[in-house]
């Protein structure tokens, strides 16, 4: 289990490509080369991935677009089974399934989960969400509960997950939400062991539900807050540690990497500002209730800015030593890895892995592939 909790490999910093299966991906941006989604790009950018040693892919669960100019991310590949077929066609990476916890029957779940997992030999992993957006619950006639009700739900249906891959008998459940008779749940997951599960909750109970219940949480992490960030990692892995688990933390990153400083500037402007998807930008902003009349102007460019590229994620724009020097930070500041993504990930990541990996390796964070 160990072996499968470091992504098998003794990376210091994991490096994954995250929100692929959506179309535009996490740039919100009209430019004509933005992301398709496609499973065609979506195959051919995971091969490559896991030829030069990238260690996950993570898909967001989403099942409504943002509407706009672009209706951004309009068009999403389901998640477990996009992992799926993804594990069968590679060989090294671990691919995670982002999956709503109220959205699908746990004992489905976790035979879907392990079903994932045999295909990739025990290189799936788990993300598991409450949801935030009711739009997106009234498609399922399903009620989003309350913040904190969310969390209490996710932690009775994982518990239901882990036992049918791991109880070898029959069982009953009898919880406060789910009330489940003469479960039966084989094959179990790969190898005797189990896929990784993470969680990504920003409240204090989604993070607690991560440290209770998950290997890794997902937060996202300020320029200038570095300090701040490393002071969180280990407050929240010391409280893993006292719950008898380690817990890896990871953020999230939008990476534009070109040969110059000001060629990753310029890039970086012409998509995400100057052809930005605002209405897209706007309509997300509006659901997460964050409106011009509450922030100063200045604030609230800063926000849109923020949303246009990568939906909150750290932004890394240079060169490829400041984009090494970048990433070499974070794992000072302690995290375990990086999601990332690019306006167009498949055109993006050759140049990214021919200039970025050999300086990560020479930096000691990253080992060779096929080391
Ligand atoms: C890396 C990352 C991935 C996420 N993926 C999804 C997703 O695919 N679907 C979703 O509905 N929410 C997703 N979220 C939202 C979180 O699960 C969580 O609901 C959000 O951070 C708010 O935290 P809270 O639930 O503790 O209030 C993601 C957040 C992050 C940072």
């Amino acid at each position: 289990m160990r072996d499968r909790l470091a992504l098998y490999n003794d990376n210091r910093l994991k490096l994954g490509l995250f929100g692929a299966n959506c179309s535009s991906g996490r740039a919100v941006t009209m430019v004509p080369e933005r992301w398709t989604g496609s499973w065609p790009d979506n195959l051919r950018l995971a091969q490559m991935a896991d030829e030069a040693g990238i260690d996950f892919m993570l898909p967001i669960g989403r099942w409504k677009g943002y509407g706009g100019d672009t209706d951004y991310q309009g068009a999403t590949l389901e998640t477990v089974t996009w992992a799926s077929g993804l594990l069968a066609k590679t060989k090294r990476m671990t691919v995670f399934g982002t999956v709503h916890a109220p959205l699908f029957h746990p004992v489905i779940a976790a035979k879907e989960f392990v079903t994932a997992d045999h295909i990739g030999e025990g290189r799936f992993g788990l993300n598991v969400v409450c949801g935030w957006n009711e739009g997106e619950f009234d498609m399922f006639g399903a009620t989003m509960r309350e913040h904190e009700q969310r969390y209490e739900y996710a932690e009775e249906w994982l518990t239901v997950v882990k036992l049918a891959w791991t109880r070898p008998e029959q069982f009953d459940f009898d919880g406060r939400y789910l009330k489940l008779k003469g479960i039966r749940a084989k094959p179990k997951p790969y190898g005797g062991t189990r896929p990784l599960i993470m969680n990504a909750g920003a409240s204090p109970t989604g993070q607690a539900f991560a440290i209770r219940n998950c290997d890794a949480l997902f937060m996202n992490v300020r320029r200038g807050g570095l300090a701040e960030t490393a002071t969180r990692i280990r407050e929240v892995q010391a409280e893993a540690r006292g719950n008898g688990r380690e817990l890896g933390v990871f953020t999230v990153g939008v990476i534009t990497c070109k040969p110059t400083q000001k060629a990753a500037e310029e890039y970086y402007r012409h998509c995400i500002v100057e052809h930005a998807d605002w209405a897209a930008v706007d309509s997300i902003l509006a659901m997460k209730d964050i409106r011009p009349e509450a922030h100063s102007a200045e604030e609230f460019a800063r926000i849109r800015n923020h949303q246009a590229n990568g939906m909150g994620g750290l932004p890394i724009v240079g060169d490829p030593d400041t984009i090494a020097h970048e990433l070499g930070t974070l794992t000072q500041a302690g995290l375990t890895g990086i999601g990332v993504s690019f306006v167009n990930y498949a055109e993006e990541l050759p140049y990214f892995c021919a200039e970025v990996l050999p300086r990560l390796q020479r930096m000691g964070l990253r080992e060779k592939v096929g080391a």
